[in-house]
């Protein structure tokens, strides 16, 4: 049984989760203090875990998986610098221009497979001002995204994560990874988080997805560069007071949620492997590594599926004209992947 109440299958995303009766229990008892003034015990204890499960010496608990991005990036760049990001990352898609608006930064989209990069492709899209008698802005930051979200919740190859890390720094390049959902990733690879961020310099990480916390992110990184970030927390107005109560959540959802996510990967398996075997809609199979599942339709754009879909008490996003996106997460039951593969097979 689903454990909220609702008749929907929501399969939008998996921000939509709601946090459960424990974790709601484990919120109430939260010792808090004003975190602006450094008096939070729970978002201390919040930043120092997620810190050390990254070998990282210092986390920020921050609003959003947005504004932890934004504050990493602002911390990694100077105005007149060159961010070199995926074509369909959410860096670059889906954060409102901040690279630009914040930070001042040009943007190359250099576009990988299923939204992953490759050391050879960031290593030609790396641009310096020197030697271009200053025709190309300075090339400063490498980001990856893991796993990727339009790339299907596709993950990383460790060896390729390294690598992308090593042709970075070659070239005097910072390194960010967009990790909200890491712990997908952690999980469908098998790789512990402190080695799959080893060679990076930040790292953002969401409570707020597939971990099922109500709000918030954490961006850890080194000392200087989270005493920098925490600058520029407070201009973007993230400082927040007794967060404690939010940073419980998280404290919850790290202790509980992690390896439950198994169960969110299966499920998606199993619909893009009925989708697979139906003759009217599309998948690629080998695509599906952790939650998301995109597919199309032959004969309905995506609006028209996600619409009838919606009739049928199923709740799902189409991300592009052609495809829709179905996302797995801790309020899916077996049940809940039954009645998707019946509807979905009733498109035909
Ligand atoms: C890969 C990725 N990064 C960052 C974010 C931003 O998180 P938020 O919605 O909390 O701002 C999202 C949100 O879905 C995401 O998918």
């Amino acid at each position: 049984m689903r454990d909220i109440d609702s008749k929907r299958i929501d399969l939008r995303s998996d921000t939509v989760t709601q946090p459960t009766m424990e974790m709601r229990q484990a919120m109430s008892k939260a010792v808090v203090g004003d975190d602006v003034l450094g008096d939070d015990p729970t978002v201390q204890r919040l930043e120092s875990m997620i810190s050390e499960l990254c070998g990282k010496d210092a986390g920020l608990f921050v609003p959003s998986g947005t504004m932890s991005n934004a504050v990493a990036l602002k911390t990694h760049t100077t105005p007149g610098d060159e961010i070199i990001t995926e074509r369909y990352s959410h860096i670059y898609l889906y954060e409102g221009g901040g690279y630009a608006a914040l930070c001042g930064s040009s943007i190359a989209l250099p576009e990988g497979q299923n939204g992953l990069l490759s050391p050879e492709l960031v290593e030609k899209s790396i641009r310096k001002q020197k030697g271009s008698q200053s025709h190309y802005p300075d090339g400063s930051l490498v980001c990856v995204e893991n796993t990727a979200n339009r790339g299907g919740g596709t993950c990383y190859q460790q060896d390729v994560l390294d690598a992308i890390a090593e042709v970075s720094k070659s070239k005097n390049c910072s390194t960010h990874i967009d990790g909200a959902r890491i712990f997908n990733a952690t999980v469908a690879t098998n790789t512990p988080l402190s080695r799959m961020t080893r060679d990076y310099d930040s790292v953002s990480i969401c409570l707020s997805k597939g971990l099922g916390a109500p709000v918030g992110s954490v961006l850890v990184g080194s000392n200087e560069f989270i005493e920098q970030a925490h600058r520029w927390r407070k201009m973007f107005g993230g400082g927040m007071r007794q967060s404690g109560i939010l940073a419980a959540a998280g404290i919850y959802a790290i202790e509980n949620n992690i390896e439950r996510m198994e169960k969110d990967h299966a499920r998606a398996k199993t619909i893009a492997r009925a989708i697979d075997e139906m003759d009217h809609v599309s998948v690629d199979v080998d695509a599906v590594q952790t939650n998301m599942v995109y597919f199309s339709a032959n004969d309905y754009t995506a609006s028209e599926v996600s619409q009838k879909m919606a009739k049928a008490g199923i709740d799902m996003f189409d991300i592009s004209p052609t495809h829709c996106r179905i996302v797995t997460h801790l309020h899916i039951t077996d049940e809940d992947v039954q009645g998707v593969i019946e509807a979905l097979a009733s498109l035909g």
